[in-house]
C-alpha cells in the first residue's frame, strides 16, 4: 500500500534546521531517541555491515565540554558574525542569527547525538562502507521530526574533531560524521525553504541537457529543450558582472558567435542589440535581440529574433556562493522560427537529432565562454 503522500511530503519538505526553536526545558526520553536510530539503522549500507555508532550525550558536564569546542571551532566565529550582520538585511542574517543562537545554547541542548561510522575516507573516490552514514543521519532527522522534536545539521566541531574524539573517548579509525542537538521542538509550523525547481538543476541523458516541459519520446522543439554550463569564479557577482552584461564578450571565445552592437542606447530591460554569428555549414546570419531579464550583479538574457515567440531564449545568472560566485550559462532552443526550426521542417524525421546536434555545439560554445570569462575575471589569462 503506498503511503499518504501529503503527509510524508510534508515530512520530507518540513524538516528543517531547527535551532531557535529547540525546546531547551523539556526533557527527551531516552527510547524515543533509540527508536529514531533504530528507524535510522534501515538505511542502506555498504556491504550490509553495521558500521554506524551513535553516541548521545546528556551529561552536562560533556554537553558543556563539548560545546565549548564547537564554539572554538568556529561558533565563535559564527557569533561574531552574526553580530555584524544582525540588522542590515544581509542575505545569510537570519541563518547566522539561528546558527549563533545555537552556539551559544549547545549546553542546554536536552541531547546531543554525534553520529559516526567505523573507517577512514580513503580518498580513492569510490563509495564504500565509509559513505553509508549521512543517509542514515538523515533518516534519524526525519524521524525525529515525525515525533515533534527537532534537530540542526551541524559540522563545526569537526575543525576539531581530535579534541571532541578525546573528550569522547573515541577510537582510531572511527570517523565523525555530523553531530545533531535533539530536542521537542516549540510548534511544528515549520515550512518549506526556497529552492531551485527540479527542472533548473536536472539534467537529461546527458550533462546541462534540460526540458521546460515534460517528454514523452524523442525530444521535439515543442519540449523546450536546452542546455546548461556553470563554472564557479573565485570572484564576487559584482566582479563578474561587467562581464556577462558586455555584449561583446562571448565572441572571445564561442566558435558560433562573432559579435554584437547595441540597437538601444542604454542597455537595460527591453533593450535591443544585434549579433552576428557564423557556422561554416550554415554562414553568417544576424539576429536581433531583446534584453528579458536584467538585473545587476544577478542576471542578464535576452531573446532572440521575437521577444515573445524567441527564436532561442539565453540566459546568464550569477549566484552569490559567499565568497565565490556560480556562473550559469542556459539557453532554450526556440520556441519560435529559426534557422533550426527551418533544418527540422526539411527533415523532420530526424528531430530530436538535429536537437541532440544544437545541444552538443551549444554545450561546447557556452562552455567556452563562461570558461573563458572565469579566467577573465580571476586574471588567468
Ligand atoms: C554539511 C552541512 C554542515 C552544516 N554545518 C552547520 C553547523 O556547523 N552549524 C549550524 O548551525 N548549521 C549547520 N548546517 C545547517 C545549515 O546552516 C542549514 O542547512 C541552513 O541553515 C538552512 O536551513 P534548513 O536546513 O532549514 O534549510 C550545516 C548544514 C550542512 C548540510
Amino acid at each position: 500500500m503506498a503511503f499518504p503522500t501529503d503527509e510524508t511530503d510534508r515530512l520530507l519538505s518540513t524538516t528543517r534546521s531547527v535551532r531557535r526553536r529547540l525546546d531547551l526545558e523539556r526533557d527527551v526520553p531516552e527510547d524515543l531517541i533509540l527508536d529514531c536510530i533504530d528507524l535510522a539503522e534501515q538505511a542502506p549500507t555498504g556491504g550490509n555491515q553495521t558500521s554506524r555508532r551513535w553516541l548521545v550525550i546528556r551529561d552536562p558536564k560533556t554537553k558543556g565540554r563539548l560545546a565549548d569546542i564547537y564554539r572554538e571551532a568556529g561558533g565563535d566565529w559564527i557569533i561574531d558574525n552574526a553580530q555584524r550582520v544582525a540588522g542590515t538585511g544581509h542575505r545569510s542574517e537570519r541563518t547566522l542569527d539561528s546558527a549563533a543562537h545555537l552556539a551559544r545554547h549547545l549546553q542546554d541542548v536536552p541531547a546531543i547525538v554525534l553520529v559516526t561510522i567505523y573507517g577512514e575516507h580513503d580518498s580513492s573516490g569510490r563509495p564504500g562502507l565509509f559513505d553509508s552514514v549521512i543517509q542514515s543521519a538523515w533518516s534519524f532527522c526525519l524521524a525525529l521530526r515525525s515525533r515533534g522534536l527537532g534537530s540542526a545539521w551541524t559540522t563545526l566541531h569537526l575543525g576539531a574533531a581530535d579534541r571532541v574524539a578525546d573528550l569522547l573517548g573515541l577510537p582510531e579509525g572511527v570517523t565523525q560524521i555530523v553531530l545533531l542537538p535533539v530536542a521537542w521542538t516549540i510548534g511544528d509550523d515549520f515550512r518549506p525553504a526556497p529552492r531551485r525547481p527540479a527542472r533548473e538543476i536536472t539534467w537529461f541523458d546527458q550533462w546541462g541537457y534540460t526540458t521546460q516541459r515534460p517528454i514523452s519520446g524523442p525530444v521535439t522543439l515543442a519540449d523546450g529543450p536546452g542546455v546548461t554550463v556553470e563554472v564557479d569564479v573565485k570572484a564576487s557577482p559584482a566582479d563578474v558582472w561587467p562581464y556577462i552584461s558586455d555584449i561583446e564578450l562571448p565572441a572571445r571565445f564561442s566558435e558560433e558567435f562573432q559579435g554584437a552592437e547595441w540597437i538601444s542606447e542604454t542597455p537595460g530591460l527591453g533593450a535591443t542589440f544585434v549579433g552576428r554569428n557564423h557556422r561554416d555549414d550554415m554562414g553568417d546570419w544576424e539576429v536581433t535581440c531583446h534584453i528579458v531579464g536584467y538585473e545587476e550583479n544577478r542576471v542578464f538574457a535576452w531573446n532572440s529574433v521575437d521577444p515573445e515567440n524567441p527564436a532561442a531564449q539565453w540566459r546568464f545568472e550569477l549566484i552569490d556562493l559567499a565568497g565565490s560566485t556560480r556562473l550559469r550559462f542556459e539557453m532554450v532552443l526556440g520556441p519560435g522560427p529559426s534557422g533550426l526550426t527551418a533544418v527540422i521542417d526539411s527533415m523532420p524525421d530526424r528531430e530530436a537529432m538535429i536537437i541532440a546536434n544544437r545541444q552538443k555545439g551549444q554545450t561546447e560554445n557556452m562552455r567556452l565562454t563562461v570558461d573563458g570569462i572565469r579566467d577573465l575575471v580571476e586574471g588567468r589569462t
